[in-house]
């Protein structure tokens, strides 16, 4: 696997790769991988002929009161990682490559960024949608790849890749889960094990809540239950608990469509998000 932190070094080996005709998958990350972003790796590998993954801690996507400086950080690791999963290129650009003096573009995407996180952390899918697009810019991919458990992040993408006629594929992986149900995140390191047992309140709330509303439960009625037991598991605050329109990200008063039970919660210092499909009967 190459290792490159200059654009014009990385064109020249995409293009090289590109030689023998197979399509290229991208896998963009923030690095601190774990078995979820393996799962983006294999499932590129699976759709295209060769993977290129990104390590870049986007700092647009941090407000000044966010975790951007103490985010795990572990390259030599996750590069091993990306290898041993049959990555051929890691992009590993400083945040002087990526943004050089006098950057001033911003990319940002109204409607499906604005509820949800995009509520509680002002400017950040403005953010992910700048690197998004630039990383695209830099690989040229076929198909670029995203987990699931960050559900609004994709929906901003899918909808970006529309409106500006991107030719990239855009395929959700689902969210890969801890033996005992917590979604796989880097920022899980933060929890200690007290917070760690208690976090398992999140996915046991929402699959309660989504089998509750499956079954034709009161919506309002549901979210509230699903409140109620966040917090007595110990969130707090609770950011959103919501049933969501599962393509616009529109708040649902009744399950009439296909949708997206989301939640983000606090559990100590470390902000959680987790979501589920939901079906109608
Ligand atoms: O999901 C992430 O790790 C990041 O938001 C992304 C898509 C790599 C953009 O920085």
């Amino acid at each position: 696997m190459q290792i490159i932190r200059e654009t014009e070094a990385l064109r020249e080996a995409v293009t090289a790769l590109r030689a023998d005709g197979g399509r290229v998958a991208m896998v963009p990350t923030m690095g601190a991988l774990h078995a979820g972003h393996m799962a983006l790796v294999a499932e590129g590998r699976r759709r295209a002929a060769h993977v290129v993954a990104s390590i870049f801690v986007n700092p647009k996507q941090f407000a000044p009161t966010e975790d951007l400086s103490t985010y795990p950080r572990r390259e030599a690791g996750d590069a091993r990682m990306l290898e041993d999963e049959g990555c051929a290129i890691l992009w590993a650009p400083d945040v002087a490559a990526m943004y050089p003096d006098g950057f001033a573009t911003n990319i940002s995407v109204a409607g499906v960024s604005e509820g949800l996180d995009g509520a509680a952390r002002p400017g950040h899918f403005d953010g992910v949608a700048t690197v998004v697009v630039k990383l695209f810019n830099q690989v040229r991919p076929d198909v670029a790849l995203f987990g699931e458990k960050d559900y609004q992040q994709l929906c901003v993408i899918r909808r970006l890749v529309r409106d500006l006629d991107l030719a990239i594929e855009i395929v959700g992986v689902p969210t890969q889960r801890d033996a005992d149900g917590l979604a796989l995140s880097s920022r899980n390191a933060y929890l200690s094990d007290e917070e760690r047992k208690a976090a398992r309140a999140l996915p046991r709330s929402l699959g309660e809540a989504a089998q509750a509303m499956i079954e034709g439960g009161d919506v309002a009625e549901v979210l509230d239950r699903a409140r109620t037991r966040l917090a007595a598991a110990g969130f707090d605050p609770i950011d959103y608990v919501t049933l969501s329109d599962a393509e616009s990200l529109a708040p649902l008063a009744t399950l009439d469509r296909p949708a997206r039970l989301l939640a983000a919660a606090r559990m100590g210092r470390t902000r959680l998000i987790d979501n589920l499909p939901v079906l109608s009967a």
